[in-house]
């Protein structure tokens, strides 16, 4: 097949069209003959082959330095509370920060910051040293120590990654909410990790608006959590930026940032600090409506972040300019805007603003203004570009682009083509990257250069890592379908949920007990022994790769005065993968019309998030339940999903659901 076709020759939209039926019947794809690897890697799958444990304390050695070198690698003696390089010591900004400005690199540029009006700033890594240790010292100043946490809420500013740095310079925990959150489920996660201190923003930009973030947080009254003693705000946007008045600051309480820094001492030297002490906490769903607080520590998580980010990227910190477009509120901005880049010594993308503002050209136009090599970016994300078309990275020059990634969510062969044709040239690796919260780094992914990829797969796992397949009662397979497992402990794994040892153990090791990772996702194994991500097998709902519970989708709803009960589900969708449907019973004579869902679709917006709105609002007289009154979500979702019902035998009442199905076969698809 023919690699070259430039983009622009591929966006008469007949011939694109053409060439993605065409490629769809291709299988696989091997690495591009003229691509030229930077990072070694057939040494590492050999070592790592031969012995994991031996492997990782090498590479543990080679990437990160060391306060006091460890003598132990592994302590695997009461599982699964694994302990990795547990006598070392390190600190998590000096590796970040200190050792490359040492080196004689604090002129690089950590990372090109972009705003969506064109704004640029430019911060190099003697920059971020310095600003980092005045915030450590700022925070010291307010009582914050090790163990202490502190939580994040800001928006994709540069301050985010030094607030996280200051932090792990003096051991304190990060705890950062994803800026798109509501203010309610911040506080929340301020509550129960009983964060010291809050450090947000007084505006965010959005597509030209700006949300007054500062007051949001006022309004939900997080000054009043026992805990928290102080609320650090960023000054981003100003009195300009917020009609005419600085952000409302508590006097005593309230601090801003700029000021804190700049009577800080600048110097702060970082604390030695136990390569198994707490990094950071990071709330994701789980089947309960309660957030779980996944939690990574020190030295295992740097070197799965640093090491993955090197490897599957193939970085050369010299030459690569490199951007993930993800938000830092997520795993994926922690360990591939943060903490694997910054470990690297690499030179970064972070950009603060939407995909399609002022156009759906701009983020193409960045690439192209920054010459970026590495783009790692969402398939969802990928999906709204094809959508909006080809005609628009056709504008700009993409030839600086050399691996483009994707996370998050399956990709479907269409769109992961799109990529490799439109924006990749034909020309790039595309690396398919499975992992979650919790793996902390990147498990199951092509290696650029060296992996044949099948569009669909995220292909084999990394060395040191050991995925299996087993079915449902533990029987490993060779292949075929079953539920995703990690075999063995890695140095990145989480290493409990905050506070929560019991629900720890539940969660992840008790299914197959205690040495045995349950993953959450279903997946398939096919005889060349690639993976293929199917989905999760609990109650998480994928939504452009967000992870969301229908447990904490549901309380929102029925925490609504007018809702009597409510079951959520997923239903395939084009553009974000899974959309969420809600079926509820509103409660007395209230009335299911278009405004009620138009209220209730806000309603969860204010508790959770813009993110968590059910797309389709189905409205039930009564919800199919067991004997025991279980809600049969499977039903709902063949209902959702326009399928042939399934066994109803064990309803309670089966005419619930032939009344149900009566009604939404009437109302179309789509209500
Ligand atoms: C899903 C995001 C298919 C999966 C880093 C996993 C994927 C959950 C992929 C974790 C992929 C992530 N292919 N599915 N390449 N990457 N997932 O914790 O269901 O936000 O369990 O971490 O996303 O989501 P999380």
């Amino acid at each position: 097949m023919t690699t070259t076709e430039s983009s622009s020759t591929l966006s008469a939209a007949g011939t694109l069209e053409a060439e993605l039926e065409r490629l769809l019947s291709v299988e696989s794809f091997p690495p591009p003959a003229d691509f030229v690897r930077r990072v070694p890697y057939e040494a590492d799958a050999a070592a790592a082959a031969a012995d994991p444990v031996a492997f990782w304390a090498d590479k543990a050695r080679e990437l990160l330095d060391w306060d006091t070198p460890f003598t132990k690698v592994l302590n695997d003696e009461n599982p699964p509370f694994y302990k990795w390089f547990e006598d070392g010591t390190l600190n998590v900004s000096a590796n970040c920060l200190d050792r490359h400005v040492a080196a004689g690199r604090g002129d690089k540029v950590a990372y090109y910051w972009a705003g969506e009006e064109g704004e640029r700033k430019v911060v190099t890594y003697a920059d971020l040293l310095e600003e980092t240790q005045r915030l450590a010292n700022g925070l010291r100043s307010l009582g914050v120590g090790p163990g202490d946490v502190v939580g994040i809420f800001l928006p994709m500013i540069p301050q985010v990654a030094v607030a996280m740095l200051a932090c792990a310079r003096i051991g304190a925990v990060h705890n950062v909410v994803f800026g798109g959150f509501a203010p309610s489920a911040v506080r929340e996660r301020m509550e129960v990790s009983e964060a010291k201190v809050l450090i947000t923003v007084d505006g965010a930009r959005r597509k030209g608006r700006t949300a007054p973030v500062k007051a949001a947080v006022d309004e939900e009254k997080m000054g009043d959590l026992p805990s928290l003693e102080h609320i650090i705000v960023v000054e981003a946007v100003g009195a300009a930026g917020l009609g005419g008045q600085r952000a409302p600051m508590t006097p005593g309480r309230d601090i801003w940032y700029e000021e804190l820094i700049a009577a800080a001492d600048p110097v702060c030297p970082p604390v030695a600090m136990s390569a198994e002490a707490p990094l950071f906490i990071l709330y994701s769903s789980g089947s309960t409506a309660k957030p779980k607080g996944i939690l990574h520590t020190t030295g295992g998580y740097l070197l799965g972040a640093a090491y993955t980010h090197r490897t599957v990227f193939d970085l050369d910190p010299e030459t690569d300019i490199y951007w993930c477009s993800a938000d830092v509120g997520w795993i994926t901005g922690h360990s591939y805007i943060v903490y694997g880049p910054l470990a690297n010594g690499a030179t970064s993308v972070m950009y603060e603003g939407a995909p399609d503002y002022p156009d759906y050209d701009v983020w193409w136009k960045l690439i192209a203004e920054f010459k970026v090599t590495i783009f790692y970016t969402a398939p969802t994300a990928i999906r709204a570009c094809m959508k909006w078309g080809a005609e628009y990275p056709a504008r700009h020059d993409l030839s600086s682009l050399r691996v483009l990634g994707t996370v998050g969510e399956p990709i479907n062969p269409k769109a992961w083509l799109w990529y490799h044709l439109v924006i990749g040239g034909g020309r790039c690796p595309i690396v398919d990257t499975w992992w979650q919260t919790e793996t902390g780094s990147i498990m199951i992914s092509p290696v650029p250069g060296v992996t044949s990829t099948k569009p669909g797969s995220a292909t084999r796992p990394l060395p040191g890592i050991s995925p299996a397949l087993l079915t449902e009662d533990g029987q490993p397979l060779a292949a075929g379908t079953g539920v995703l497992v990690i075999t063995k402990p890695w140095p990145s794994m989480l290493r409990t949920l905050y506070r929560d040892d019991e629900r720890f153990v539940q969660t992840y090791f008790s299914r197959f007990g205690p040495t045995t990772y349950l993953v959450g996702d279903a997946a398939r194994l096919d005889p060349d022994g690639y993976f293929w991500i199917i989905g999760r097998i609990d109650d998480v709902i994928n939504v452009s790769g967000h992870r969301l519970s229908t447990a904490e989708v549901e309380s929102a709803i029925v925490a609504h005065e007018a809702v009597a009960e409510a079951a959520v589900v997923a239903q395939a969708d084009e553009q974000t993968g899974q959309a969420i449907v809600a079926f509820v019973t509103l409660a007395g004579d209230r009335v299911g019309d278009d405004a009620m869902v138009a209220e209730l679709r806000e309603h969860v917006a204010t508790k959770i998030g813009k993110l968590a709105r059910p797309k389709r609002v189905i409205w039930a007289d009564d919800l199919p339940k067991t004997r025991s009154g279980k809600i049969m979500r499977r039903l709902l979702r063949d209902i959702a999903e326009g399928r042939a019902l399934g066994d109803v035998t064990t309803l309670r009442d089966p005419a619930v659901m032939a009344a149900l199905a009566a009604k939404v076969a009437a109302a179309g698809p789509e209500d």
